[in-house]
């Protein structure tokens, strides 16, 4: 059904009433309906309400069981309703997608630019797995399909990478990419409260998925870094290609261990060219003090691009909630409303289809969990030795408290399918009770 829907629609987006050629401009009042009404979308739509010199008008707000939905401070022009095809059949010339996940979402935004209406959505996981038909959709529809809100929120990444770096060979995209995670991680760096405090707080201030296990595991900064990487490199990733981690082994005692080591912890996403490869990761990493991923607090995410030519360049800013996340929204409809100001589809650049590799070598920071009175550091350093993994320094033998002992130590750089073997045997030690955590450490 969806496959006979969709090509369908595709071949025939000229015969469809609201179609209209690409640079033709739209009315001077821009309406406006939003699929919704969760923290964005009431963000969004408290941006239209108070921003009516925009020339952007909030006509439709579509959510499911809408009556619960309903506030008074939205003008009474604007209608509410459950019935998407409601909004199909009416002129409203953008639908902005803010209701996430990829079905029915996906389904929505099709139909919408087969009507002959624009779409601007922040839905990254929607356009990290099935953005390129879409795009070429919206091309044959002679429609927008907008999606700046899709990464870091209010940082404007997206159209920096295809606009103001247009003409630079980016290699490397480095980036703290999940609001979430930065939230938990730099409130335990600064010992304000613990992982489950911070993650509920998250959560409150709107920052956190409806499924968290996707910020924590690094699902959703993998989907932004998978559109990143097209943007910005040309490679093809899909999320899943991703080497991810999850930030939840992290504990504070790794926080004291790094600060020794004038580091911190964040949630890091690196994609890297090199040679004819391609190198994805999202993982919790040591580092530094210095670098702009330690600088980032709470909900903020940056983006430090590598270029062959005008070397490093880094985006920061508010990357969730609804505020950030509106911004970005609102941005991209002004962009729709005001034709002229359109510069045309960017050029995007030439995409191949690098293939993946995570064995690369690195620095390890390495802790483990032992009880109080154990020794373990032989049993560690002959594993570590017969898995081809050297140990660099020693930073601490035990630490007391009820979580037992918890030996630190740097390794030399090895590389990452060395280390898995190591840890496989390692988490199956005598006296090791929990797992082992292991993060890299980035220069
Ligand atoms: N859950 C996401 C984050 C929301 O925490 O970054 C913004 O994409």
């Amino acid at each position: 059904m969806g496959l006979s829907l969709r090509d369908t629609l595709i071949d025939e987006p000229a015969k469809r009433p609201h179609s209209r050629a690409r640079l033709e401009p739209l009315p001077s009042i821009c309406k406006v309906a939003i699929l919704g009404f969760g923290t964005v979308g009431k963000a969004v739509t408290e941006l239209l309400c108070c921003s009516p010199s925009l020339q952007l008008r909030l006509t439709h707000i579509y959510n499911r069981n809408v009556d619960r939905k309903r506030v008074p401070w939205v003008p009474s022009q604007v209608r509410w309703t459950d019935n998407f095809d409601e909004i199909l059949a009416s002129d409203v010339d953008v639908i902005v997608e803010l209701v996430g996940g990829v079905r029915p979402a996906g389904d929505w935004v099709r139909q919408a630019l087969c009507a002959g209406k624009s779409v601007v959505t922040a839905n990254k996981h929607l356009i990290a797995t099935e953005g390129d038909e879409l795009l070429e959709l919206a091309r044959k529809a002679n429609q927008r399909l907008l999606y700046g809100a899709s990464v870091a929120g209010g940082v404007p990444v997206l159209c920096g990478l295809e606009q103001g770096l247009a003409g630079e060979k980016l290699f490397r995209l480095t980036g703290v990419l999940n609001g979430t995670c930065n939230y938990i991680l730099s409130q335990m760096q600064n010992e304000v409260v613990s992982f489950t405090t911070a993650l509920a707080r998250a959560q409150e201030m709107g920052y956190a998925e409806a499924d968290p296990s996707h910020d924590l595991g690094g699902f959703d900064a993998s989907c932004k870094l998978t559109i990143l990487a097209r943007v910005g490199l040309g490679a093809q990733p899909r999320p899943q290609d991703v080497y991810s981690r999850s930030i939840e082994g992290v504990e504070a005692v790794d926080f004291e261990c790094a600060r020794k080591l004038g580091c911190t912890i964040r949630q890091v996403s690196l994609a890297e060219l090199r040679g004819t490869q391609l190198y994805a990761a999202v993982q919790p990493a040591l580092v530094p003090l210095a670098s702009p991923l330690a600088q980032v607090k709470d909900n903020q995410n940056v983006l430090i691009t590598a270029g062959v030519h005008g070397g490093e360049t880094v985006f920061s800013g508010r990357g969730a909630g609804g505020g950030p996340t509106s911004v970005a929204v609102v941005s991209d409809l002004v962009s729709i409303s005001r034709p002229e100001s359109f510069l045309g589809s960017p050029n995007p650049r030439e995409l191949k289809a690098y293939p993946l590799n995570h064995d690369l070598e690195s620095p390890r920071y390495l802790r483990l969990r032992a009880p109080k009175d154990a020794d373990i550091s032989y049993a560690v350093s002959r594993v570590l030795s017969e898995s081809g993994v050297s140990v660099h320094s020693v930073l601490q033998q035990s630490a007391s408290g009820s979580m037992g002992s918890a030996p630190v130590m740097t390794l030399e750089p090895c590389r990452l399918s060395n280390l898995e073997v190591a840890l496989e045997r390692l988490q199956k030690l005598e006296h090791c009770f929990a797992k082992p955590l292991s993060l890299p450490i980035m220069n």
